[in-house]
């Protein structure tokens, strides 16, 4: 055995069930790299931290040193203070410059569009108030908010072409019409994001959730009236030390499909010779 499947069998070993919980909690510390506790689940919202570790790779690939990362649905704030967190431990190990945007109106859930879409079993209008000034004290003074509905919001984001291209979206306004309402920020003339961007939809795996409503309405809705990006599940994520782990399914990609035709490799052909 070579040491390369020595390192491969140890890792397959630290990954089995009684080890697996031991080392997540071995690496849960701060002196570990974003990457490997990406990849171990140890942070308190590891689908942060999953969709800006590939976010920072996708740049590299794409040659760019600064990306956006944006939280559309603030409430208190507990979402975005790990974003902001985690961003800047993935930038520091990476190279890349992250910027962190929140985009709330401040006063809770707004008025509902009146029928099953927005799932009034489950919500009210004014559900999730945000405490501003106790936000803005813990916030890095970086991270900008933009508060207000995100139909005016997004607009003006766009309009902002100083601010880097997007690398990572967690959407969790929660009701249909304002997810799809936020989608805007993917199909402006003035978008920009990564060809590969991962999403969070953070209501798409509960019992109420069906292809009629809240975000996976939205997301249908996107994909039939966009022909230029098309939102897909995050595919290729079941070799992990936690695989059936619940934010898993919440994970999603953009992908800008002009963009990827535009792409030509320019390297040596890959190989795969036969084994000895
Ligand atoms: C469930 S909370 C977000 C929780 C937060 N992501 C966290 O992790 O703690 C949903 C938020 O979406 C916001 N929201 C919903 N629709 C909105 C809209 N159209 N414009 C702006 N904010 C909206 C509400 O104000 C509410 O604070």
């Amino acid at each position: 055995m070579n040491g390369e499947q020595f390192r491969g069998k140890l890792k397959r070993l630290a990954m089995e069930p009684p080890f697996r919980l031991f080392v997540r909690r071995l690496i849960n510390n701060k002196r570990t790299a974003a990457s490997t506790r990406a990849y171990w689940d140890a942070s308190p919202r590891p689908a942060y931290l999953l969709g800006l570790d590939f976010a920072v790779r996708q740049a590299l690939r794409e040659q760019k040193k600064a990306i956006s990362a944006l939280e559309f649905g603030v409430a208190g704030g507990n979402g975005l203070v790990v974003l902001e967190r985690e961003a800047a431990a993935v930038s520091r190990e990476f190279g890349v410059a992250i910027s962190v945007f929140g985009f709330d109106n401040a006063g809770g859930l707004p008025e509902f569009i009146g029928d099953h879409r927005d799932h009034p079993d489950i919500w009210q209008p004014g559900d999730f108030p945000m405490d501003e000034t106790a936000l803005r004290a813990r916030l890095d003074p970086a991270t900008r908010l933009y508060l207000g509905n995100v139909t005016e919001t997004v607009p003006r984001f766009l309009e902002d072409q100083s601010i880097p291209p997007i690398g990572f979206i967690s959407f969790d306004l929660d009701l249909y019409s304002s997810t799809s309402d936020a989608l805007a920020v993917l199909t402006s003339h003035q978008s920009r994001f990564l060809r590969h961007l991962p999403l969070v939809f953070d209501d798409v795996d509960h019992f109420w959730t069906n292809p009629l409503c809240g975000e996976l309405l939205a997301i249908d809705e996107f994909n039939a009236r966009s022909e230029r990006v098309k939102i897909h599940p995050w595919r290729g994520l079941g070799d992990r030390p936690f695989p059936e782990a619940s934010y898993l399914p919440k994970m999603y990609m953009a992908h800008d499909l002009p963009a990827v035709s535009q792409v030509t490799r320019n390297r040596s052909p890959v190989r795969l010779d036969l084994e000895h």
